[in-house]
Protein backbone atom coordinates (compact mmCIF):
# COMPACT_ATOMS: atom_id res chain seq x y z
CA UNK A 1 0.00 0.00 0.00
CA UNK A 2 2.76 2.67 1.20
CA UNK A 3 4.36 2.45 -2.67
CA UNK A 4 0.76 3.97 -3.97
CA UNK A 5 0.44 6.47 -1.06
CA UNK A 6 3.62 7.69 -2.05
CA UNK A 7 2.56 7.75 -6.19
CA UNK A 8 -0.17 9.94 -4.66
CA UNK A 9 1.44 12.21 -2.57
CA UNK A 10 4.04 12.39 -4.85
CA UNK A 11 1.48 13.47 -7.95
CA UNK A 12 -1.09 15.89 -6.82
CA UNK A 13 -0.65 16.47 -2.79
CA UNK A 14 -2.83 19.33 -3.00
CA UNK A 15 -5.90 17.32 -4.40
CA UNK A 16 -5.38 14.46 -2.38
CA UNK A 17 -5.51 16.52 1.22
CA UNK A 18 -8.76 18.83 -0.41
CA UNK A 19 -10.44 15.43 -0.86
CA UNK A 20 -9.34 14.41 2.57
CA UNK A 21 -10.66 17.27 3.97
CA UNK A 22 -13.78 17.14 2.58
CA UNK A 23 -14.52 13.38 3.61
CA UNK A 24 -13.83 14.52 7.00
CA UNK A 25 -16.38 17.52 6.26
CA UNK A 26 -18.52 15.07 4.99
CA UNK A 27 -18.23 12.19 7.90
CA UNK A 28 -18.33 15.37 10.99
CA UNK A 29 -21.87 16.00 9.07
CA UNK A 30 -22.92 12.47 9.05
CA UNK A 31 -22.06 12.45 12.58
CA UNK A 32 -24.00 15.32 14.08
CA UNK A 33 -26.56 13.15 11.99
CA UNK A 34 -26.45 10.45 14.15
CA UNK A 35 -25.96 12.53 17.68
CA UNK A 36 -29.45 14.40 16.73
CA UNK A 37 -31.24 10.92 17.52
CA UNK A 38 -30.27 11.28 20.76
CA UNK A 39 -32.52 14.15 21.77
CA UNK A 40 -35.32 13.11 18.65
CA UNK A 41 -35.46 9.26 20.55
CA UNK A 42 -35.58 11.93 23.68
CA UNK A 43 -38.75 13.07 22.73
CA UNK A 44 -40.49 9.64 22.27
CA UNK A 45 -39.81 8.97 25.88
CA UNK A 46 -37.53 6.67 25.11
CA UNK A 47 -34.82 7.23 27.46
CA UNK A 48 -33.72 9.55 30.46
CA UNK A 49 -34.69 13.55 29.62
CA UNK A 50 -31.43 15.24 30.09
CA UNK A 51 -32.25 17.77 27.28
CA UNK A 52 -30.73 22.06 28.06
CA UNK A 53 -33.25 23.99 29.63
CA UNK A 54 -33.53 26.17 27.40
CA UNK A 55 -34.80 23.36 24.73
CA UNK A 56 -37.28 22.30 26.86
CA UNK A 57 -38.57 26.04 27.59
CA UNK A 58 -39.79 25.96 23.74
CA UNK A 59 -43.25 24.51 22.96
CA UNK A 60 -43.40 20.90 21.65
CA UNK A 61 -43.95 21.67 18.36
CA UNK A 62 -41.24 24.31 17.98
CA UNK A 63 -38.84 21.85 19.60
CA UNK A 64 -39.86 19.15 16.93
CA UNK A 65 -40.06 21.76 14.35
CA UNK A 66 -36.33 22.57 15.20
CA UNK A 67 -35.04 19.18 15.62
CA UNK A 68 -36.32 17.94 12.08
CA UNK A 69 -35.68 20.73 10.14
CA UNK A 70 -32.33 20.98 11.58
CA UNK A 71 -31.99 17.32 10.74
CA UNK A 72 -33.71 17.30 6.89
CA UNK A 73 -31.46 20.52 6.95
CA UNK A 74 -28.11 18.31 7.84
CA UNK A 75 -29.00 15.26 5.37
CA UNK A 76 -29.26 17.56 2.65
CA UNK A 77 -26.10 19.33 2.91
CA UNK A 78 -24.18 16.11 3.62
CA UNK A 79 -25.58 14.95 0.22
CA UNK A 80 -24.79 17.84 -1.78
CA UNK A 81 -21.30 17.56 0.11
CA UNK A 82 -21.10 13.90 -0.87
CA UNK A 83 -22.24 14.28 -4.35
CA UNK A 84 -19.50 17.13 -5.08
CA UNK A 85 -16.77 14.74 -2.85
CA UNK A 86 -17.79 11.92 -5.38
CA UNK A 87 -17.41 14.56 -8.49
CA UNK A 88 -13.67 15.39 -6.84
CA UNK A 89 -12.73 12.19 -6.28
CA UNK A 90 -13.26 10.97 -9.28
CA UNK A 91 -11.62 13.97 -11.03
CA UNK A 92 -8.74 13.19 -8.97
CA UNK A 93 -8.50 9.19 -10.01
CA UNK A 94 -9.27 10.13 -13.55
CA UNK A 95 -6.35 12.78 -13.34
CA UNK A 96 -3.85 10.06 -11.74
CA UNK A 97 -5.10 7.37 -14.16
CA UNK A 98 -4.43 10.02 -17.14
CA UNK A 99 -0.31 10.70 -15.45
CA UNK A 100 0.26 7.71 -15.38
CA UNK A 101 -0.56 6.18 -18.75
CA UNK A 102 1.26 9.98 -19.73
CA UNK A 103 4.25 8.76 -18.30
CA UNK A 104 4.36 5.40 -19.99
CA UNK A 105 3.48 6.86 -23.20
CA UNK A 106 6.32 9.46 -22.64
CA UNK A 107 8.87 6.83 -21.37
CA UNK A 108 7.96 4.47 -24.29
CA UNK A 109 7.67 7.36 -26.93
CA UNK A 110 11.50 8.83 -25.76
CA UNK A 111 12.90 5.47 -25.12
CA UNK A 112 16.20 4.69 -27.29
CA UNK A 113 15.82 2.26 -29.98
CA UNK A 114 17.97 -0.48 -28.21
CA UNK A 115 15.73 -0.46 -25.00
CA UNK A 116 12.25 -0.71 -27.06
CA UNK A 117 13.73 -3.79 -29.56
CA UNK A 118 14.29 -5.92 -26.15
CA UNK A 119 10.42 -5.35 -25.51
CA UNK A 120 7.32 -7.37 -26.85
CA UNK A 121 4.29 -5.27 -28.24
CA UNK A 122 2.26 -7.56 -26.45
CA UNK A 123 3.74 -6.72 -23.14
CA UNK A 124 3.67 -3.01 -23.70
CA UNK A 125 0.08 -3.19 -24.45
CA UNK A 126 -0.41 -4.91 -21.23
CA UNK A 127 1.05 -2.47 -19.65
CA UNK A 128 -0.84 0.38 -21.12
CA UNK A 129 -4.18 -1.39 -20.48
CA UNK A 130 -4.24 -3.94 -17.85
CA UNK A 131 -1.08 -3.11 -15.77
CA UNK A 132 -2.38 0.77 -15.85
CA UNK A 133 -6.09 -0.02 -15.07
CA UNK A 134 -5.10 -2.20 -12.09
CA UNK A 135 -2.56 0.75 -10.74
CA UNK A 136 -6.16 2.83 -11.30
CA UNK A 137 -7.89 0.95 -9.42
CA UNK A 138 -5.48 0.58 -6.29
CA UNK A 139 -5.35 4.59 -6.17
CA UNK A 140 -9.08 4.85 -5.98
CA UNK A 141 -9.30 1.55 -3.51
CA UNK A 142 -6.36 3.46 -1.41
CA UNK A 143 -8.58 6.78 -1.17
CA UNK A 144 -11.55 4.62 -0.19
CA UNK A 145 -9.46 3.36 2.41
CA UNK A 146 -8.63 6.30 3.69
CA UNK A 147 -12.09 8.44 3.45
CA UNK A 148 -13.30 5.03 5.56
CA UNK A 149 -10.75 5.54 7.89
CA UNK A 150 -11.76 9.16 8.04
CA UNK A 151 -15.59 7.92 8.68
CA UNK A 152 -14.32 5.31 11.04
CA UNK A 153 -12.23 8.12 13.51
CA UNK A 154 -15.13 10.10 13.98
CA UNK A 155 -17.93 7.53 14.31
CA UNK A 156 -15.25 5.86 16.72
CA UNK A 157 -15.73 9.31 18.70
CA UNK A 158 -19.04 9.08 18.85
CA UNK A 159 -19.66 5.85 20.14
CA UNK A 160 -16.58 7.06 22.93
CA UNK A 161 -19.26 9.49 23.76
CA UNK A 162 -21.86 6.91 24.48
CA UNK A 163 -19.65 4.48 26.29
CA UNK A 164 -15.65 3.60 26.64
CA UNK A 165 -16.18 -0.14 27.55
CA UNK A 166 -18.13 -1.27 24.79
CA UNK A 167 -15.96 0.89 22.27
CA UNK A 168 -12.69 -0.26 24.00
CA UNK A 169 -14.33 -3.92 23.29
CA UNK A 170 -15.65 -3.34 19.90
CA UNK A 171 -12.18 -2.02 18.64
CA UNK A 172 -10.52 -4.70 20.41
CA UNK A 173 -12.01 -7.62 18.90
CA UNK A 174 -11.84 -5.25 15.13
CA UNK A 175 -7.80 -5.17 15.50
CA UNK A 176 -7.31 -8.58 16.57
CA UNK A 177 -9.97 -9.49 13.46
CA UNK A 178 -7.51 -7.65 11.10
CA UNK A 179 -4.20 -8.97 12.57
CA UNK A 180 -5.95 -12.59 12.07
CA UNK A 181 -6.62 -12.14 8.63
CA UNK A 182 -3.17 -10.73 7.86
CA UNK A 183 -1.97 -13.51 6.03
CA UNK A 184 -4.80 -13.11 3.67
CA UNK A 185 -3.56 -9.92 2.76
CA UNK A 186 -0.15 -10.79 2.18
CA UNK A 187 -1.87 -14.12 -0.65
CA UNK A 188 -3.53 -11.16 -2.40
CA UNK A 189 -0.59 -9.50 -3.18
CA UNK A 190 0.77 -13.14 -4.98
CA UNK A 191 -2.50 -13.28 -6.63
CA UNK A 192 -2.01 -9.68 -7.99
CA UNK A 193 1.50 -11.19 -9.38
CA UNK A 194 -0.24 -14.30 -10.75
CA UNK A 195 -2.86 -12.15 -12.46
CA UNK A 196 -0.08 -10.04 -13.89
CA UNK A 197 1.44 -12.83 -15.67
CA UNK A 198 -1.78 -14.74 -16.73
CA UNK A 199 -2.55 -11.52 -18.61
CA UNK A 200 1.25 -11.37 -20.28
CA UNK A 201 0.64 -14.48 -21.47
CA UNK A 202 -3.20 -14.32 -22.72
CA UNK A 203 -1.80 -10.55 -24.56
CA UNK A 204 0.76 -12.79 -25.88
CA UNK A 205 -1.07 -15.42 -27.45
CA UNK A 206 -3.87 -13.37 -28.60
CA UNK A 207 -1.27 -11.57 -30.46
CA UNK A 208 0.13 -14.56 -32.16
CA UNK A 209 -3.15 -15.92 -33.02
CA UNK A 210 -4.39 -12.76 -34.62
CA UNK A 211 -1.23 -12.63 -36.41
CA UNK A 212 -1.52 -15.91 -37.35
CA UNK A 213 -4.95 -16.96 -39.02
CA UNK A 214 -4.04 -17.33 -42.46
CA UNK A 215 -1.11 -19.58 -41.15
CA UNK A 216 -3.09 -21.74 -38.90
CA UNK A 217 -5.83 -22.24 -41.76
CA UNK A 218 -3.14 -23.28 -43.80
CA UNK A 219 -1.76 -25.45 -41.60
CA UNK A 220 -5.01 -26.98 -40.41
CA UNK A 221 -4.02 -26.42 -36.62
CA UNK A 222 -6.93 -24.46 -35.47
CA UNK A 223 -8.22 -27.03 -32.98
CA UNK A 224 -4.61 -26.77 -31.46
CA UNK A 225 -5.10 -22.65 -31.10
CA UNK A 226 -8.31 -22.89 -30.01
CA UNK A 227 -6.91 -25.00 -27.26
CA UNK A 228 -3.86 -23.04 -26.47
CA UNK A 229 -6.49 -20.10 -26.33
CA UNK A 230 -8.85 -21.81 -23.90
CA UNK A 231 -6.37 -22.87 -21.54
CA UNK A 232 -4.84 -19.43 -20.83
CA UNK A 233 -8.42 -17.91 -20.88
CA UNK A 234 -9.44 -20.27 -18.53
CA UNK A 235 -6.67 -19.85 -16.47
CA UNK A 236 -8.26 -15.82 -15.69
CA UNK A 237 -11.23 -17.62 -14.33
CA UNK A 238 -9.21 -20.29 -11.94
CA UNK A 239 -7.00 -17.76 -10.64
CA UNK A 240 -10.07 -15.51 -10.14
CA UNK A 241 -12.23 -17.87 -8.40
CA UNK A 242 -9.51 -19.03 -6.14
CA UNK A 243 -8.65 -15.58 -4.78
CA UNK A 244 -12.86 -14.60 -4.33
CA UNK A 245 -12.67 -17.83 -2.28
CA UNK A 246 -10.49 -16.97 -0.16
CA UNK A 247 -10.49 -13.39 0.01
CA UNK A 248 -14.78 -13.68 0.68
CA UNK A 249 -13.71 -15.53 4.10
CA UNK A 250 -13.04 -12.78 6.44
CA UNK A 251 -16.60 -11.28 5.18
CA UNK A 252 -18.95 -14.23 6.71
CA UNK A 253 -16.20 -14.13 10.10
CA UNK A 254 -16.83 -10.55 10.07
CA UNK A 255 -20.62 -11.01 9.83
CA UNK A 256 -20.92 -13.91 12.57
CA UNK A 257 -19.02 -12.17 14.75
CA UNK A 258 -21.02 -8.74 14.82
CA UNK A 259 -23.92 -10.76 15.55
CA UNK A 260 -21.93 -11.97 18.43
CA UNK A 261 -21.00 -8.51 19.51
CA UNK A 262 -23.93 -7.01 18.96
CA UNK A 263 -25.49 -9.63 21.39
CA UNK A 264 -23.02 -9.29 23.92
CA UNK A 265 -22.87 -5.47 23.81
CA UNK A 266 -27.04 -5.65 24.43
CA UNK A 267 -26.05 -7.76 27.32
CA UNK A 268 -23.59 -6.21 29.14
CA UNK A 269 -25.07 -2.94 28.65
CA UNK A 270 -28.50 -3.79 30.10
CA UNK A 271 -27.76 -6.28 32.89
CA UNK A 272 -23.98 -4.82 33.77
CA UNK A 273 -23.20 -1.43 32.78
CA UNK A 274 -26.70 0.12 32.56
CA UNK A 275 -26.24 2.28 29.31
CA UNK A 276 -29.77 4.41 29.01
CA UNK A 277 -31.71 3.37 26.64
CA UNK A 278 -31.50 6.04 23.85
CA UNK A 279 -27.86 5.68 24.30
CA UNK A 280 -27.89 1.96 23.87
CA UNK A 281 -29.98 2.52 20.44
CA UNK A 282 -27.43 4.91 19.05
CA UNK A 283 -24.90 2.43 20.44
CA UNK A 284 -26.12 -0.38 18.01
CA UNK A 285 -26.49 2.20 15.66
CA UNK A 286 -22.94 3.41 15.74
CA UNK A 287 -21.55 -0.19 15.79
CA UNK A 288 -24.21 -1.37 13.05
CA UNK A 289 -22.11 0.71 11.13
CA UNK A 290 -18.77 0.78 12.50
CA UNK A 291 -18.46 -3.03 12.14
CA UNK A 292 -18.65 -3.07 8.43
CA UNK A 293 -16.02 -0.35 8.14
CA UNK A 294 -13.65 -2.96 9.98
CA UNK A 295 -14.49 -6.50 7.78
CA UNK A 296 -14.43 -3.49 4.36
CA UNK A 297 -10.69 -2.57 5.77
CA UNK A 298 -9.88 -5.93 4.88
CA UNK A 299 -11.51 -6.37 1.82
CA UNK A 300 -10.00 -2.76 0.97
CA UNK A 301 -6.44 -3.58 2.45
CA UNK A 302 -6.82 -7.12 -0.13
CA UNK A 303 -7.59 -5.12 -3.50
CA UNK A 304 -4.97 -2.84 -2.52
CA UNK A 305 -2.42 -5.83 -1.98
CA UNK A 306 -3.51 -7.22 -5.58
CA UNK A 307 -2.75 -4.38 -7.18
CA UNK A 308 0.44 -3.43 -5.72
CA UNK A 309 2.42 -5.46 -8.30
CA UNK A 310 1.08 -4.18 -11.10
CA UNK A 311 2.25 -0.98 -9.77
CA UNK A 312 5.83 -2.16 -9.41
CA UNK A 313 6.18 -4.16 -12.47
CA UNK A 314 5.12 -0.02 -14.18
CA UNK A 315 7.78 1.29 -12.02
CA UNK A 316 10.37 -1.34 -13.23
CA UNK A 317 9.28 -0.64 -16.74
CA UNK A 318 9.87 3.09 -16.67
CA UNK A 319 13.11 2.44 -15.04
CA UNK A 320 14.32 -0.15 -17.67
CA UNK A 321 13.16 2.08 -20.86
CA UNK A 322 16.46 4.37 -21.18
CA UNK A 323 15.22 7.08 -22.93
CA UNK A 324 17.32 8.58 -25.92
CA UNK A 325 19.35 10.81 -24.84
CA UNK A 326 18.35 14.51 -24.66
CA UNK A 327 21.48 16.15 -25.18
CA UNK A 328 20.68 19.26 -25.94
CA UNK A 329 20.69 19.34 -29.73
CA UNK A 330 22.84 22.02 -31.51
CA UNK A 331 22.24 23.44 -34.65
CA UNK A 332 23.70 21.27 -36.91
CA UNK A 333 22.72 21.16 -40.34
CA UNK A 334 23.45 18.95 -42.58
CA UNK A 335 21.21 19.28 -45.61
CA UNK A 336 25.00 20.28 -47.79
CA UNK A 337 26.61 16.78 -46.86
CA UNK A 338 29.03 15.30 -49.08
CA UNK A 339 30.71 12.48 -47.39
CA UNK A 340 29.14 10.26 -44.50
CA UNK A 341 31.43 7.70 -43.70
CA UNK A 342 31.73 4.59 -41.20
CA UNK A 343 35.12 4.87 -38.84
CA UNK A 344 35.95 1.64 -37.80
CA UNK A 345 32.58 1.27 -36.42
CA UNK A 346 32.10 -1.66 -33.11
CA UNK A 347 28.35 -2.58 -32.63
CA UNK A 348 26.84 -5.62 -29.94
CA UNK A 349 23.11 -6.08 -28.71
CA UNK A 350 22.56 -5.40 -25.49
CA UNK A 351 22.11 -8.93 -24.47
CA UNK A 352 24.31 -10.91 -27.67
CA UNK A 353 28.07 -11.38 -26.03
CA UNK A 354 29.40 -11.22 -29.71
CA UNK A 355 29.89 -7.92 -31.15
CA UNK A 356 27.20 -7.68 -35.01
CA UNK A 357 29.87 -4.73 -35.83
CA UNK A 358 33.27 -5.30 -35.99
CA UNK A 359 35.40 -2.23 -36.97
CA UNK A 360 33.10 -1.71 -40.25
CA UNK A 361 34.79 1.32 -42.20
CA UNK A 362 33.47 2.61 -45.33
CA UNK A 363 32.34 5.45 -46.96
CA UNK A 364 29.32 6.81 -48.83
CA UNK A 365 28.99 9.88 -51.13
CA UNK A 366 26.05 12.19 -51.89
CA UNK A 367 25.13 11.35 -55.40
CA UNK A 368 26.11 7.61 -55.11
CA UNK A 369 24.05 4.41 -55.48
CA UNK A 370 25.81 2.04 -53.03
CA UNK A 371 24.89 -1.26 -52.74
CA UNK A 372 24.92 -3.61 -49.72
CA UNK A 373 25.86 -7.11 -49.86
CA UNK A 374 26.12 -10.12 -47.95
CA UNK A 375 24.68 -13.30 -46.34
CA UNK A 376 21.70 -13.19 -43.58
CA UNK A 377 22.67 -11.88 -40.53
CA UNK A 378 25.76 -10.65 -42.01
CA UNK A 379 24.99 -7.18 -40.46
CA UNK A 380 23.68 -4.77 -43.12
CA UNK A 381 20.38 -4.14 -41.22
CA UNK A 382 22.43 -3.33 -38.27
CA UNK A 383 24.71 -0.95 -40.08
CA UNK A 384 21.98 0.82 -41.57
CA UNK A 385 20.23 1.31 -38.34
CA UNK A 386 23.74 3.00 -37.01
CA UNK A 387 23.60 4.90 -40.20
CA UNK A 388 20.37 6.27 -39.40
CA UNK A 389 20.72 7.21 -35.92
CA UNK A 390 18.55 4.50 -34.20
CA UNK A 391 22.01 2.49 -32.79
CA UNK A 392 25.49 4.24 -31.13
CA UNK A 393 28.52 2.79 -31.84
CA UNK A 394 30.15 1.27 -28.85
CA UNK A 395 33.28 2.34 -30.35
CA UNK A 396 34.71 4.15 -33.79
CA UNK A 397 32.22 6.70 -34.88
CA UNK A 398 30.23 7.75 -38.12
CA UNK A 399 30.92 10.90 -39.29
CA UNK A 400 29.50 13.03 -41.77
CA UNK A 401 31.58 15.75 -43.75
CA UNK A 402 34.13 14.84 -40.78
CA UNK A 403 31.42 15.85 -37.73
CA UNK A 404 30.69 12.48 -35.71
CA UNK A 405 26.92 11.37 -35.47
CA UNK A 406 26.24 12.05 -31.84
CA UNK A 407 22.99 11.99 -29.40
CA UNK A 408 23.33 16.06 -29.98
CA UNK A 409 23.14 16.22 -33.28
CA UNK A 410 21.36 12.85 -34.47
CA UNK A 411 17.53 14.68 -35.13
CA UNK A 412 19.07 17.10 -37.60
CA UNK A 413 20.98 14.19 -39.11
CA UNK A 414 17.91 12.20 -39.30
CA UNK A 415 15.77 15.28 -41.21
CA UNK A 416 17.90 14.41 -44.05
CA UNK A 417 17.21 10.48 -44.31
CA UNK A 418 14.51 8.06 -46.18
CA UNK A 419 14.27 5.08 -44.86
CA UNK A 420 12.08 2.29 -46.47
CA UNK A 421 12.64 -0.67 -43.67
CA UNK A 422 12.84 -4.58 -44.37
CA UNK A 423 9.03 -5.19 -43.46
CA UNK A 424 7.17 -2.23 -45.02
CA UNK A 425 4.84 -0.18 -41.92
CA UNK A 426 1.80 0.23 -43.14
CA UNK A 427 -0.59 2.01 -40.42
CA UNK A 428 -4.14 0.69 -40.31
CA UNK A 429 -5.54 4.39 -41.56
CA UNK A 430 -6.46 5.99 -45.29
CA UNK A 431 -3.73 6.05 -47.95
CA UNK A 432 -3.59 9.76 -47.40
CA UNK A 433 -2.86 9.33 -43.60
CA UNK A 434 0.07 6.51 -44.33
CA UNK A 435 1.87 9.89 -45.65
CA UNK A 436 0.82 12.61 -44.17
CA UNK A 437 1.09 11.48 -40.62
CA UNK A 438 4.85 11.34 -41.14
CA UNK A 439 4.50 14.86 -42.90
CA UNK A 440 2.78 16.87 -41.13
CA UNK A 441 2.71 19.98 -43.15
CA UNK A 442 2.59 18.13 -46.91
CA UNK A 443 -0.12 19.24 -48.59
CA UNK A 444 -2.60 16.79 -50.95
CA UNK A 445 -0.43 17.91 -54.25
CA UNK A 446 2.92 16.97 -53.18
CA UNK A 447 1.25 13.47 -51.59
CA UNK A 448 -0.08 12.86 -55.62
CA UNK A 449 3.53 14.41 -56.64
CA UNK A 450 4.94 11.58 -54.28
CA UNK A 451 2.71 8.64 -55.17
CA UNK A 452 3.40 9.47 -58.77
CA UNK A 453 6.98 9.48 -58.34
CA UNK A 454 6.91 6.42 -56.50
CA UNK A 455 4.48 4.52 -58.87
CA UNK A 456 1.87 4.33 -56.79
CA UNK A 457 -0.96 6.83 -57.76
CA UNK A 458 -1.40 4.33 -60.98
CA UNK A 459 -3.20 1.91 -58.21
CA UNK A 460 -4.23 4.40 -55.47
CA UNK A 461 -6.76 6.15 -58.44
CA UNK A 462 -8.37 3.42 -58.82
CA UNK A 463 -8.82 2.16 -55.23
CA UNK A 464 -12.78 3.21 -54.08
CA UNK A 465 -12.50 6.28 -52.30
CA UNK A 466 -8.63 7.40 -53.84
CA UNK A 467 -6.38 8.82 -51.37
CA UNK A 468 -8.99 8.55 -48.42
CA UNK A 469 -9.17 4.80 -48.90
CA UNK A 470 -8.93 2.65 -45.54
CA UNK A 471 -5.95 0.62 -46.15
CA UNK A 472 -7.09 -1.76 -43.26
CA UNK A 473 -4.95 -3.80 -40.31
CA UNK A 474 -1.29 -3.82 -41.85
CA UNK A 475 -2.30 -2.92 -45.03
CA UNK A 476 -4.24 -5.94 -45.33
CA UNK A 477 -5.65 -4.79 -48.85
CA UNK A 478 -2.88 -4.00 -50.60
CA UNK A 479 -0.35 -6.58 -52.11
CA UNK A 480 3.41 -6.69 -51.37
CA UNK A 481 4.58 -4.56 -53.90
CA UNK A 482 1.76 -2.09 -54.24
CA UNK A 483 2.36 -1.43 -49.91
CA UNK A 484 6.29 -0.79 -51.02
CA UNK A 485 5.71 1.37 -53.56
CA UNK A 486 3.60 3.33 -51.17
CA UNK A 487 6.00 3.20 -48.45
CA UNK A 488 8.40 4.67 -50.76
CA UNK A 489 5.86 7.34 -51.73
CA UNK A 490 5.70 8.13 -47.74
CA UNK A 491 9.92 8.54 -47.75
CA UNK A 492 10.12 10.82 -51.28
CA UNK A 493 7.51 12.99 -49.88
CA UNK A 494 10.40 14.27 -47.26
CA UNK A 495 12.31 14.67 -50.44
CA UNK A 496 15.04 13.29 -48.61
CA UNK A 497 18.94 13.61 -49.36
CA UNK A 498 19.95 9.93 -47.97
CA UNK A 499 17.96 6.94 -48.98
CA UNK A 500 17.99 3.66 -47.70
CA UNK A 501 16.25 0.67 -49.13
CA UNK A 502 16.54 -1.82 -47.11
CA UNK A 503 15.34 -4.94 -49.76
CA UNK A 504 12.64 -3.06 -51.03
CA UNK A 505 11.93 -4.20 -53.99
CA UNK A 506 11.75 -7.60 -53.16
CA UNK A 507 7.58 -7.65 -54.02
CA UNK A 508 7.67 -5.03 -57.09
CA UNK A 509 6.55 -6.72 -60.55
CA UNK A 510 9.17 -6.63 -63.63
CA UNK A 511 7.83 -3.60 -65.42
CA UNK A 512 7.36 -1.49 -61.80
CA UNK A 513 11.05 -2.74 -60.61
CA UNK A 514 12.24 -1.23 -64.05
CA UNK A 515 10.26 1.87 -63.69
CA UNK A 516 11.80 2.07 -59.95
CA UNK A 517 15.02 2.26 -61.36
CA UNK A 518 13.95 5.19 -63.37
CA UNK A 519 12.67 6.92 -59.96
CA UNK A 520 16.16 5.82 -58.05
CA UNK A 521 18.38 6.95 -61.19
CA UNK A 522 16.31 10.60 -61.35
CA UNK A 523 17.73 11.00 -57.63
CA UNK A 524 21.09 10.19 -58.97
CA UNK A 525 23.39 13.36 -58.23
CA UNK A 526 20.98 14.97 -55.47
CA UNK A 527 20.71 12.15 -53.35
CA UNK A 528 23.03 9.37 -51.69
CA UNK A 529 21.06 5.72 -52.11
CA UNK A 530 21.63 2.98 -49.88
CA UNK A 531 20.41 -0.58 -51.64
CA UNK A 532 20.64 -3.56 -49.25
CA UNK A 533 20.01 -6.05 -51.87
CA UNK A 534 20.23 -9.93 -52.74
CA UNK A 535 18.50 -9.79 -56.04
CA UNK A 536 21.44 -9.10 -59.04
CA UNK A 537 18.79 -6.63 -61.04
CA UNK A 538 18.12 -4.62 -57.76
CA UNK A 539 22.34 -4.42 -57.73
CA UNK A 540 22.83 -3.41 -61.25
CA UNK A 541 21.40 -0.22 -60.21
CA UNK A 542 24.64 0.74 -57.73
CA UNK A 543 27.75 2.75 -59.06
CA UNK A 544 29.27 0.32 -56.56
CA UNK A 545 28.90 -2.43 -53.93
CA UNK A 546 29.85 -3.35 -50.56
CA UNK A 547 29.93 -6.91 -49.32
CA UNK A 548 29.19 -7.22 -45.38
CA UNK A 549 30.63 -10.49 -43.88
CA UNK A 550 30.61 -11.01 -40.03
CA UNK A 551 30.40 -7.34 -39.12
CA UNK A 552 33.36 -5.96 -41.66
CA UNK A 553 33.31 -4.64 -45.13
CA UNK A 554 34.99 -7.91 -46.75
CA UNK A 555 34.63 -6.82 -50.17
CA UNK A 556 34.24 -3.86 -52.16
CA UNK A 557 34.29 -1.54 -55.43
CA UNK A 558 32.34 -0.82 -58.48
CA UNK A 559 29.68 -3.46 -59.84
CA UNK A 560 31.53 -4.62 -62.57
CA UNK A 561 34.99 -5.23 -60.59
CA UNK A 562 33.12 -7.07 -57.91
CA UNK A 563 31.28 -9.12 -60.49
CA UNK A 564 34.39 -10.12 -62.39
CA UNK A 565 36.49 -10.54 -58.67
CA UNK A 566 37.65 -14.37 -58.60
CA UNK A 567 35.66 -16.29 -55.61
CA UNK A 568 33.80 -12.80 -54.69
CA UNK A 569 30.40 -12.38 -53.18
CA UNK A 570 28.97 -10.76 -56.12
CA UNK A 571 30.72 -12.93 -58.80
CA UNK A 572 29.00 -16.36 -56.77
CA UNK A 573 25.44 -14.37 -57.48
CA UNK A 574 26.27 -13.86 -60.87
CA UNK A 575 26.80 -17.49 -61.33
CA UNK A 576 23.37 -18.60 -59.85
CA UNK A 577 21.26 -15.92 -61.52
N1 LIG B 1 17.51 -6.83 -31.86
C1 LIG B 1 18.52 -7.71 -31.92
N2 LIG B 1 19.03 -8.23 -30.80
C2 LIG B 1 20.02 -9.10 -30.82
N3 LIG B 1 20.63 -9.50 -31.95
C3 LIG B 1 20.18 -9.02 -33.11
C4 LIG B 1 19.11 -8.09 -33.17
N4 LIG B 1 18.86 -7.78 -34.46
C5 LIG B 1 19.76 -8.48 -35.18
N5 LIG B 1 20.55 -9.23 -34.38
C6 LIG B 1 21.62 -10.12 -34.80
O1 LIG B 1 22.60 -9.37 -35.49
C7 LIG B 1 23.09 -10.07 -36.61
C8 LIG B 1 22.99 -9.19 -37.85
O2 LIG B 1 21.62 -8.95 -38.13
P1 LIG B 1 21.17 -8.00 -39.32
O3 LIG B 1 19.70 -7.87 -39.21
O4 LIG B 1 22.00 -6.80 -39.31
O5 LIG B 1 21.54 -8.93 -40.55
P2 LIG B 1 21.34 -8.64 -42.11
O6 LIG B 1 22.70 -8.60 -42.71
O7 LIG B 1 20.47 -7.48 -42.32
O8 LIG B 1 20.60 -10.00 -42.55
P3 LIG B 1 19.44 -10.22 -43.63
O9 LIG B 1 20.07 -10.31 -44.96
O10 LIG B 1 18.88 -11.55 -43.23
O11 LIG B 1 18.46 -9.13 -43.51
C9 LIG B 1 22.28 -11.36 -36.72
O12 LIG B 1 23.07 -12.41 -36.23
C10 LIG B 1 21.10 -11.14 -35.81
O13 LIG B 1 20.74 -12.31 -35.16
MG1 LIG C 1 18.47 -7.24 -42.93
Amino acid sequence: MKPLLREIWKSDRRSFLVILLWNIGVSILGGIGIVMLIPLLNMLQIGDNRLPAWFTALGYPLRVGLLLGTYVLLVTVKALLSRSLAIRQNHFLEETGLRIRGKLYQAVSGASWESLIARKDSELINLFTAQCGQVSYGIAEVIYLLASLVTAAIQLGIALMMSLPVTALVCATGVCMLAVFRPLRKKSREYGEEMIGISRAFHEELQNQLASVKEVRAYGVEQEHAALYEKISASFQTARMRYVRQSTVPGVVYAVAAALLIAGIYLVSTLGLRVETDRLVVLVYVFARLWPLFSSFQGQIQEINSTVPAYEKLKETLSELCPESKAAQTAADFSGWQEAAFDSVHFAYRDSEAETLQGMSFSLWRGEILALLGRNGAGKTTAVNLLLGFLLPKSGAIRVDGQALTAANIRAWRRQVGYVPQDPLILNASVRENLTRFHPGATEEEVICALKAAMAWSFVSHLPQGLDTPLGDRGIRLSGGERQRLVLARVLLGKPSLIVLDEATTALDYESETAFHQVIQRMHGQAAVVLIAHRLSTVRMADRALVVEGGVVAEQGTVGELANKKGGYLAGMVGVE
